[in-house]
């Protein structure tokens, strides 16, 4: 198959490198990817929102499959795209359209979808402008923390945990009134604060089967021991001691069953990886949110611990032959740490010379990149905020991490910093 990758971040560099290792690969481009995924296909200087210009490409080069990473063109339609085309609309695409994106695209519209399918989520209500004074006197009738949430896309960054309600009256004013997230918060959802610990599920769908892939736990706060404000994740381990038997199940039964249930009720036909933000409340699943893609660092965590081939099972969501995919998983466990720029995720500088990436004498690990670029003379440079994942695997959770900060030791950068902790919590939870 002659597959496009769409996306630059660690995600694509892990998809590109799983997609390389299947026999049905035969040509593989990434648009417009980064200095790893260079190594693995070719990349093609494509922004992720050129319908136009990526459509042309795939009739150009006659690819068969195109593969969407990042949530932004499949929110904004690539898909319907693809499909209101004569030309286009029989190469095999993954990711759902504009539609199902929705799920991502509006935290109202997915509250409103599990109100109306039964799907354990916070409690929650939905403001604008005009009934912004309702909004004021809901915020003091509810209980502290309270959670505020810019309706569309913020970059991970549209989510405020308020401690008392004056600041939470204020930023919901500033949210509302003064476009503190641009139109993402014209519309502004205030939602009852869940305890417990925090889960990452991936399913693939293919419009009327499922396949559950290994599970993971992000670390999304800048410091050690969650700390400092929110990042787009700061590293992942795979699997999840807390996901055993018993919670899988109620996440079947309770979470995954019903929002299948419930896309097939409102006619939403959706053929992609849906990523279900859960809370562990008490040992019951309720849902943080959904995106509508894989998880960017859980991508590169996971995708080591499948066995079976990956261009298969992207096929069968795109053909809707799911039902006969064997998911085969690796029986180790996996840890991520994403090196990030100094500074991040606030102001930081790009350009800085990567060092110690040649090969390594630690096989136990893999680095992916995400914001890397080379430059003319071949010398990999920093390019974004995330850096590059190092993710380890080792039998036990303890040697995954410990082979993961192994290979990031020999890593150097002006100005890299990463988390010192990750996975830490889940070593004490299984001493
Ligand atoms: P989201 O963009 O919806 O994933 O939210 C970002 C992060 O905010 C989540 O990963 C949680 O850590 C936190 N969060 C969001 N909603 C809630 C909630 N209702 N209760 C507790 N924490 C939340
Ligand atoms: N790691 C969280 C995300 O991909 O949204």
């Amino acid at each position: 198959m002659k597959i496009l990758l769409i996306g630059s971040g660690g995600r694509e560099h892990a998809f590109a490198w799983k997609i390389t290792q299947s026999t049905h690969c035969e040509e593989l481009y990434i648009a417009p990817g980064n200095a790893g995924t260079s190594t693995l296909g070719e990349n093609v200087s494509i922004e992720v929102n050129d319908f136009e210009k990526l459509g042309s490409f795939c009739l150009k080069k006659a690819i068969n499959l195109v593969v969407v990473g990042p949530e932004e063109p499949l929110v904004r339609g690539i898909r319907d795209y693809f499909e209101a085309s004569d030309e286009l609309k029989d190469i095999l695409l993954v990711g759902p359209g504009r539609l199902g994106a929705q799920l991502e695209g509006s935290k109202d519209f997915s509250k409103q979808f599990m109100a109306r399918h039964g799907i354990p989520t916070a409690a929650y209500q939905s403001f604008t402008k005009e009934t912004l004074e309702e909004g004021l006197s809901y915020i003091r009738q509810q209980t502290l923390p309270i959670v505020l949430k810019a309706d569309g896309l913020a970059a991970g960054k549209g989510v405020l945990i308020c401690n008392d309600f004056d600041e939470a009256c204020a930023e919901f004013e500033e949210m509302l009134l003064k476009g503190k997230f641009g139109t993402a918060s014209q519309k502004v959802v205030i939602e009852e604060f869940l305890t417990g610990i925090e889960l990452s599920v991936f399913v693939a769908l293919d419009g009327s089967d499922y396949v559950i892939l290994p599970e993971a736990k992000d670390y999304k706060r800048i410091g050690d021991n969650d700390s400092g404000p929110n990042t787009g994740g700061m590293g992942a381990v795979s699997p999840v001691p807390f996901a055993d038997e018993a919670f899988m199940q109620k996440v079947r039964d309770n979470v995954v069953l019903p929002t299948l249930l419930g896309l097939r009720k409102d006619n939403i036909p959706y053929q992609g990886f849906i990523f279900i933000g859960l809370m562990n409340k008490a040992g019951d699943p309720y849902v943080i949110e959904y995106n509508v893609r894989m998880g960017d660092p859980e991508t590169q965590a996971v995708l080591p611990r499948i066995k079976s081939d990956f261009v298969e099972l992207l096929s069968s969501i795109a053909t809707s032959t799911l039902c006969q995919y064997t998911l085969g998983i690796n029986p180790f466990t996996a840890a991520t740490v994403v090196m990030v720029a100094g500074g991040y995720p606030d102001a930081y500088e790009k350009g800085k010379h990567i060092q110690g990436l040649e090969e390594s004498s630690q096989t136990e690990s893999w680095v992916f990149h995400a914001g890397t670029s080379t430059d003319e003379s071949g010398v990999v440079l920093t390019n974004g905020g995330r850096v590059l994942g190092i993710t380890g695997k080792g039998e036990e959770m303890q040697d995954a991490i410990s082979n993961a900060y192994a290979r990031v030791n020999q890593i150097q950068w002006d100005g890299v910093y990463y988390r010192k902790d990750i996975g830490q919590d889940i070593l004490q939870v299984i001493k």
